[in-house]
């Protein structure tokens, strides 16, 4: 097209009127003007065109860093790279919303093995209002452990977080919404967490954990345990009585009967596969959302319940997350500076009896809460020596 343009310029040149010398010379003078006005416009066209893509293909990849088909390696515009579907974006943060996370999240390989060398990552996932006040312990405890985790915070809406470029948390915190306890918003904000997770395809087991809770012993010892386990970590009690069968609803039929009820901790830990059972789910949520309301708590029946009508032989049926529930009432308890002690620290890991891969096991919780604020400076003290980091 420019060329051409070009050329009509240059045609028309040697049709100009030719009467005095100055006459001519002033009419080839603004021929020139012409040619070269021409020529700026044909530029500055070319230019803007080439702009107009450029800008397309970075709205892309800024809207859409997760879309892998669309995340084409910066060196070659046009030609798509297994590595750009592989690799995870830095920051959690991203702008789908719920519908589009989900459906994006629920995509699988339907292909055994893998064409890369993939190893296998623990996502730990905090279900938090904000702050993290034992991320000084958390930090300690992820060090030298690059490459086997990945971190996500979900945290109330406006939540700012102000962790620097160091840390392990820093760009870790995803689009959130607002929780209400014990109510579908909450379990909502789990499946958030999942989906998000689910995004990174070399994390396969997925840890849900609050701002308050501790691990119990050190990464290596952790990561060996949940990945060497047949099961994923999700109760499924049918437990008799006000606070087990006596929330079941009958308005859950037919999707769920009351044979089917199931009760378990809300803080779990899953494989992949049960990860993506929960993102893809259609038939229980709906459900649940409608009829599954406090004294109904959805977090501790929709997963328990949906997984085990399902996949009843994969879960453990219990928790890795110790809970005091012993001084009664709706919250457990909470433990701060005074109580944390080397002897109290050292009785979590086997405070009950369990089962390991159909054995009897030593360890039976990884991580325990509630912890307030005030036993983070114990917490850091002790960790070396009882906690093993
Ligand atoms: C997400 O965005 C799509 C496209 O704009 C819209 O159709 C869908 O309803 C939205 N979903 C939610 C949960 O807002
Ligand atoms: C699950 O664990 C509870 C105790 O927490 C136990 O009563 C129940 O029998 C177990 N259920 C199954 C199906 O193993």
């Amino acid at each position: 097209m420019g060329v051409e343009m070009e050329e009509g310029v240059k045609d028309s040149a040697p049709s100009t009127p030719k009467s005095r010398l100055t006459n001519q010379s002033k009419a080839l003078l603004s021929m020139r003007l012409l040619q070269i006005l021409l020529l700026f416009f044909v530029l500055t066209l070319g230019i803007s065109v080439v702009s107009i893509h450029m800008i397309k293909f970075l709205k892309i990849q800024h809207f859409a860093p997760v879309v892998p088909t669309t995340l084409i390696s910066m060196n070659d515009h046009s030609t798509l790279t297994l590595e750009s579907f592989i690799r995870p974006p830095s920051n959690a943060w991203h702008t789908m919303n719920d519908s589009e996370l989900l459906w994006r999240a629920s995509m699988e390989p339907q292909r055994n093995g893998y064409p890369f060398k993939r190893v296998p990552k623990l996502a730990f996932m905090f279900l938090t209002k904000g702050p993290l006040p034992f991320a000084p312990l958390w930090e300690k405890f992820f060090k030298e452990h690059d490459g086997l985790y990945s971190i996500y915070v979900h945290a109330l809406p406006n939540y700012k977080s102000d962790f620097s470029k160091s840390s392990v948390f820093y760009r870790r915190y995803i689009p959130s919404q607002a929780v209400t306890w014990g109510e579908m918003s909450m379990g909502e904000a789990e499946r958030r967490l999942l989906a998000n997770a689910l995004l990174d395809i070399s994390n396969e087991w997925f840890v849900l954990l609050s701002e308050s809770c501790i691990p119990l012993r050190g990464f290596s010892f952790i990561y060996s345990y949940v990945s060497g386990s047949r099961y994923s970590f999700m109760g499924c009690a049918d437990e008799e009585g006000p606070d087990g069968r006596g929330r079941y609803k009958p308005e859950l039929e037919p999707e769920v009967t009351l044979s089917q009820w199931r009760k378990g901790s809300q803080w779990f830990e899953i494989n992949r596969k049960l990860a993506v059972e929960i993102v893809q789910d259609t038939i229980y949520h709906p459900k649940f959302k409608e009829f599954c309301t406090p004294p109904c708590y959805v977090d501790e029946h929709y997963f328990p319940t949906m997984l085990s009508i399902k996949h009843r032989i994969l879960l453990a049926n219990r928790t890795l997350t110790w809970t005091d529930w012993s001084r009664g009432g709706a919250h457990p308890a909470t433990f701060g500076k005074p109580d944390v002690t080397e002897s109290f620290l050292k009785k979590l890991p086997g405070a009950k009896s369990c089962l390991y891969n159909d054995k009897q096991s030593e360890v039976c919780y990884l991580f325990a809460r509630k912890f307030a604020p005030s036993a983070l400076e114990p917490l850091l003290q002790l960790a070396p020596k009882i906690l093993g980091f």
